[in-house]
């Protein structure tokens, strides 16, 4: 919530301090991008004590990875994917070798991120959620409108200028959210 407050945020980075990342709780699916080391496994672990999956593991997985089958049978079985079929899988978008190396990886895309205009970064974020929820249709009307508030910042003109003399993204201030 703090986070979410502070105008100067523009990406974070949330990673596990011990051998979980997390255990019981769904956070993964709820990340814009996921990284994992190559010994890292992932399980929906809920069936083996006797429960469903509650806070959204079941209705965010099926859209992040997009394969009711296998989702079908991790949820079902409890059973381990390992960091190979999850990045096959599209739960993770890059493997690294070790911990170290995949923080600094980590670190390297928040900061390309945050180089951005927060304003264009968020607003692609929102409609790209949106977009998975509703029809193409639905979609189009949503970004028009989104369109409007997008254009009342200065942030394209910033970006075409700081292209066209081959400033680093790093040195433009961009509007804040
Ligand atoms: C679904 O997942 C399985 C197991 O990882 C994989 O073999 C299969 O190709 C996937 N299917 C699709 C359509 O992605
Ligand atoms: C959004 O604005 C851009 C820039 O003015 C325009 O090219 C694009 O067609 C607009 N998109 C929609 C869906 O209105």
């Amino acid at each position: 919530n703090k986070i979410a407050q502070d105008p100067d945020c523009r990406a974070v980075v949330i990673s596990g301090a011990g051998k979980m990342f997390t255990s019981g709780v769904d956070l993964i699916t709820a990340c814009d991008i996921r990284y994992c080391t190559q010994d890292a496994c992932f399980q929906v672990k809920e069936v083996d004590v006797g429960l469903a999956a509650d806070v959204g593991t079941l209705q965010r997985l099926p859209k992040v990875i997009g394969n009711q089958s296998l989702v079908n049978e991790l949820a079902f079985t409890a059973r381990k994917m390992m960091a190979d079929e999850a990045l096959h899988s599209g739960l993770v978008s890059r493997m690294l070798p070790d911990k170290e190396r995949m923080l600094d990886a980590a670190f390297t895309l928040a900061t390309e991120i945050s180089s951005k205009s927060p304003v264009a970064v968020q607003g692609t974020k929102v409609n790209l959620i949106y977009a998975r929820d509703h029809s193409v249709a639905e979609s189009l009307n949503y970004m028009a409108s989104w369109n409007m508030s997008m254009l009342q910042t200065q942030d394209i003109i910033k970006s075409v200028q700081a292209a066209m003399e081959k400033k680093d993204m790093k040195s433009v201030t961009f509007s804040k959210l």
